[in-house]
């Protein structure tokens, strides 16, 4: 959530910046904005709306300062205004700051040093609080701050009185650095970056940094640190066919399975860390969510109970967590704030599935399985959604001491997409101003998965039931309004979806069967058993993108939402 990028060197900083802000704009793009520093003074530009708003004013603007800072948005306090915006100065000018998380005590800390503050955001505190610091050391001031602050940061910084400096502070939300001879690049992601640099620096909680032209320093609140420098995992990189991003990700799906079943072969001594567990916790949010059901249907066969978690939920609950215990957590960008939040709390086992490496999750958990789904970009997760499930397929086989049938998925999958085609659906699907999604057992998980699809890129009013449950309640809204996607894959319960779908036309709804059998609306492959949760989300995925476009909207950056949720 919000992305900073910086950069200190030899060229000019404003294009460096807002190329580095474009690949971050998957952590939001309410609003953008850089501060640079030309001839020992401190520009800023800001926009509302997305990098693109930003970068036309910015590109005419004669600017050749080579040392900047920058953010894209993604607003929790206060409109995303011009005015809301990053960079903020405090007061006085003194100081300019970019900063990712949220300042939980401003409020506590705006009464007690009388601060008025110019605009609605929390952040501007810190800049306010900078400003009015006694120390005359910058870095100092900054230790200073950071003690009083409360919440999550990464912000970067620059003094009036030190334009030559960059400083940086991290607790909780991701900071790294990089840096190509005499070029030094701060991200939220060093994916955004990577092109320049070999290797980088990851800043830990309570970590400072000090940037000058060709020189980074670290510190603690005690003293000067060394860092070592992490290597980039290589990540699959993938062509870039459509316009949008989630359709090329979609697209993607069986080149980031095999690349995943590949890499699964590094992970294999994982099977150990199942000996002796008393029960399992699976832990996740939105679609990793979703990930961790499908995950309790693949590994039931373990003797151990299984238990699925929503990591906002499980954060502030009571569990009986013992040494014995493993808690795997779901996560595709391993940032995710509520399921950190998790990892810490668990003094037990901890697995991390993630397909970010050096990722927090990765750092906090003691064992990581390492997907490699390739850069996920888009907000609506598709492709690591379906490599998430094929962790737990090869889990599964793995514990079961059986050969995975990797190839064969892949073709299915590849097959599958080849010959999907969900336009006219998509089309009248408009003409209904409710959709559901049902289906029983594992199917409900799809159907619960496929309704977020829809709902977070399309905005439409979705629902996902359990088919047997309509009955129970959710029928009272089925009209000649209302769309049904049933996913029916168990050719034991299809007597029991006929029914249902009986029970939905008799109320004037219109009911459409997904299924792996002959002669049902959403042709689905007949294939094994364990392939059908990876393979019937394909279709929702797409009819989700379609619909979006359809409406106008642009499905890779829905409102509202952001990739990498790290904040609460
Ligand atoms: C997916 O389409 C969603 N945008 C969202 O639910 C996401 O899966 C969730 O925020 C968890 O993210 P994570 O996998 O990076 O932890």
């Amino acid at each position: 959530m919000c992305g900073i990028f910086g950069y200190i060197g030899k060229k000019e900083a404003k294009n460096i910046l807002i190329e580095g802000l474009e690949s971050l704009e998957y952590r939001g793009y309410d609003s953008a904005g850089v501060a640079i520093v030309e001839d020992d003074e401190i520009k800023i530009t800001k926009r509302a709306g997305k990098v693109e708003e930003l970068k036309k004013v910015l590109l005419k603007n004669e600017n050749s300062g080579t040392l900047g800072i920058a953010h894209t948005r993604w607003a929790t306090h206060g409109l995303p205004t011009e005015n809301n915006a990053h960079p903020h100065f405090d007061s006085k000018k003194n100081v300019v700051l970019v900063h990712n998380g949220i300042i939980e005590n401003y409020l506590e800390l705006k009464n007690e040093f009388k601060i008025k503050t110019a605009s609605q955001v929390d952040t501007e505190i810190i800049a306010e609080l900078l400003s009015i610091m006694p120390e005359d050391d910058n870095l100092e001031k900054l230790k200073h701050v950071s003690k009083l602050l409360k919440g999550s940061y990464a912000i970067a910084i620059i003094f009036k009185n030190e334009p030559d400096a960059i400083y940086l502070a991290k607790k909780e939300s991701p900071l790294m650095i990089g840096q190509d001879n005499d070029d030094i690049f701060i991200s939220s992601d060093a994916n955004a970056f990577k092109k320049y640099c070999k290797s980088f620096y990851i800043l830990n909680n309570g970590d400072f940094a000090k940037i000058t032209y060709n020189n980074i320093e670290f510190f603690n609140k005690n003293k000067k640190i060394y860092k070592k420098l992490n290597k980039f995992i290589n990540t699959f990189s993938f062509q870039s066919n459509n316009k949008y991003i989630m359709l090329d990700e979609i697209f993607q799906t069986p080149d980031a399975l095999r690349e995943t079943a590949n890499y699964f072969s590094n992970f294999k001594d994982i099977k150990s860390y199942f000996n002796n567990i008393d029960k399992i916790y699976l832990i996740g949010c939105g679609t990793a969510y979703h990930s961790c059901l499908y995950g309790k249907h693949y590994l039931n066969f373990l003797k151990v109970p299984i238990f699925t978690e929503i990591a906002s939920e499980f954060r502030y609950g009571d569990y009986k967590i013992t040494k014995n215990t493993l808690c795997i957590f779901i996560s595709q960008s391993g940032e995710t704030a509520d399921t950190l939040a998790c990892v810490k709390k668990c003094k037990c086992k901890t697995l991390a599935i993630t397909n970010v490496p050096n990722s927090s999750i990765t750092f906090a958990c003691k064992k990581t399985i390492l997907m490699k789904a390739g850069w996920e970009r888009a907000v609506a997760s598709t492709k690591a959604y379906s490599c998430q499930l094929l962790i737990f397929y090869l889990l599964r086989c793995l514990l079961l001491d059986k050969q995975p049938h990797i190839s064969s998925l892949i073709n299915a999958v590849k097959k599958y997409l080849a010959t999907l085609n969900m336009e006219t659906l998509s089309k009248n699907l408009l003409n209904y101003e409710k959709v559901m999604f049902i289906g029983r057992q594992g199917d409900f998980v799809t159907a619960k998965e496929s309704a977020l699809k829809l709902k977070e890129i399309s905005y439409l009013n979705c629902i996902a039931c359990p088919s047997g449950e309509l009955k129970h309640g959710t029928l009272a809204i089925v009209d000649n309004k209302t769309l049904v996607f049933m996913i029916a894959t168990q050719k034991k319960l299809m007597s029991k979806n006929l029914l249902t779908k009986d029970e939905i036309e008799a109320r004037g709804g219109k009911c459409l069967i997904a299924s792996c059998f002959e002669g049902y609306d959403i042709k689905l492959p007949h294939t094994q058993s364990n392939f059908l949760p990876i393979i019937s989300i394909l279709p929702f995925q797409l009819l989700a993108c379609n619909v979006s476009i359809l409406k106008g909207y642009n499905p890779d950056k829905p409102r509202n939402l952001s990739k990498s949720v790290t904040v609460e």
